[in-house]
């Protein structure tokens, strides 16, 4: 579907934004392997979360949906069944990779796929330490889906994991609830703690230390009602978008900051921006809270590769910021993006060339000089969720209209995302 944006004078109003996606297939993985029922109020809407309720029911567990509220009947730790055809993880890389860690214990061969974009994304990540704890996987090229997962009796490690990936983390913890003794993973720089949390909640034997985790498998863990907040990385398209009109004002309520989501927060504070934070509380171990931006004012500033773990799904709209910001933006050290759901420092660079801006794509990165001012143009998603928001917002804040093919790919993370937009944006 080709959408037309027309550009914007102001964003005003106030939102809610579906509940987190990171946060949303965890407890519906974890439910799933718990004792007894986990309700979970706010549960995303993403194309994403369902593709792990569908890849759920196919392994057995019952999951249904009532408006924002998933109820999961869990099984227990040795409870799944042996799904009857391939389990279709669609576009999502947490689905595939944080379920691989609990399939590779499972006493059945598991086969899962996921669309064409899915098929070209990395798994060795995750082969590599599910192999060392005992589970022969196989994947095209020994890297891509499809994946036959043979589960096995499952050993703990001590696993240094040399990306850093909150899924890799997942997907050994995960593994680490069905071994014998006490897994750790250990990571680089640290990740979103959103698996940590939840393990904690559900009654895992879970300790944390800076950058390492420990879980000791074969414990119970106990289902329970779970609340899941407001997703900050959806919230990132409508922070920059106010930010990009001086009258702006824009509320955004129950929104997740968690301090391992909140460098955005940090970033567009250190770059001048106007965004407060205000009723803050904690639900199911979860910090939650209201933004509130106004806008204007909006420097410029640079990431590097300690702080892209914690920006890694809002790197594409700042770079759009960037190029509307005083000074501009450079992003170093990640060269993560380059294998999300598109290459990322392709298509951001693509889109803003044909919005006529300036932009230099780097193996790693992107540099975006500032002041520069955005000409409507024909851009396109490349099939990739977050591609399509951060230029649908770019449009707004452009001369003349643009158009967006593949705008639908926003439904992998956001169904109503254009409606929310339309809702507080007003028009020339
Ligand atoms: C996620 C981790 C990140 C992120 C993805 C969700 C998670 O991926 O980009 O959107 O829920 O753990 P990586 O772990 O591959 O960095």
């Amino acid at each position: 579907m080709t959408r037309t944006i027309t550009p914007a004078r102001n964003v005003l109003g106030a939102v809610r934004l579906p509940g987190d996606k990171s946060i949303s297939h965890r407890y519906a993985m974890l439910g799933a392997i718990a004792e007894g029922r986990t309700a979970i109020r706010d549960f995303s809407s993403a194309a994403d979360c369902h593709s792990t309720l569908a890849c759920l029911r196919g392994l057995g567990v019952q999951a249904t949906v009532d408006g924002n509220t998933v109820t999961v009947e869990g099984v227990g730790l040795g409870g799944l069944r042996a799904p009857a055809a391939v389990l279709d993880a669609g576009n999502s890389g947490s689905t595939i990779r944080m379920l691989s860690g609990i399939l590779a214990a499972q006493p059945f061969t598991t086969a899962i796929t996921g669309d064409e974009s899915l098929q070209r994304r990395p798994m060795k990540r995750i082969i590599r330490p599910l192999t060392e704890m005992g589970a022969r996987i196989r994947a095209r090229a020994d890297d891509f889906p499809p994946l036959e997962i043979h589960g096995a009796r499952l050993r703990a490690i001590h696993y240094r994991t040399p990306v850093a990936s909150a899924q890799v983390k997942t997907a050994v913890l995960f593994a680490g609830l069905f071994a014998e003794g006490e897994t750790v993973v250990e990571e680089p720089v640290k990740t979103r703690d959103h698996t940590e949390i939840a393990l904690a909640e559900l009654g895992a034997d879970v300790t944390l230390a800076h950058r390492a985790v420990r879980v000791r498998g074969g414990r119970t863990l106990q289902g329970r009602e779970l609340r899941v907040p407001g997703d900050i990385s959806s919230a990132a398209f409508f922070l920059v978008a106010a930010l990009l009109f001086p009258e702006s004002s824009l509320a955004i309520y129950n929104v997740g900051l968690n301090p391992t989501r909140t460098a955005l927060l940090d970033f567009l504070v250190g770059m001048g921006a106007d965004v407060r934070v205000s009723n803050l509380e904690s639900i199911n171990g979860e910090l939650i809270g209201d933004l509130h931006a106004s806008g204007g004012g909006v420097q410029g500033g640079e990431i590097g590769p300690d702080l892209v773990p914690a920006l890694i799904d809002e790197l594409p709209v700042l770079a759009v910021l960037g190029a509307l910001s005083s000074r501009g933006i450079t992003i170093s050290g990640a060269q993560e993006l380059r294998v999300k759901e598109s290459d990322r420092i392709a298509t951001v660079a693509e889109n803003l060339r044909r919005m006529g801006a300036q932009v230099e794509e780097r193996p790693d990165g992107l540099a975006v000089p500032g002041g520069q001012r955005l000409r409507g143009a024909r851009l396109d998603s490349f099939g990739d969720h977050r591609i399509a928001m951060a230029f649908s917002v770019a449009a707004l804040a452009a001369e003349g209209e643009s158009s967006i093919a593949g705008a639908d790919a926003a439904q992998v993370s956001f169904p109503r995302f254009y409606d929310t937009l339309d809702s507080v944006t007003e028009k020339q």
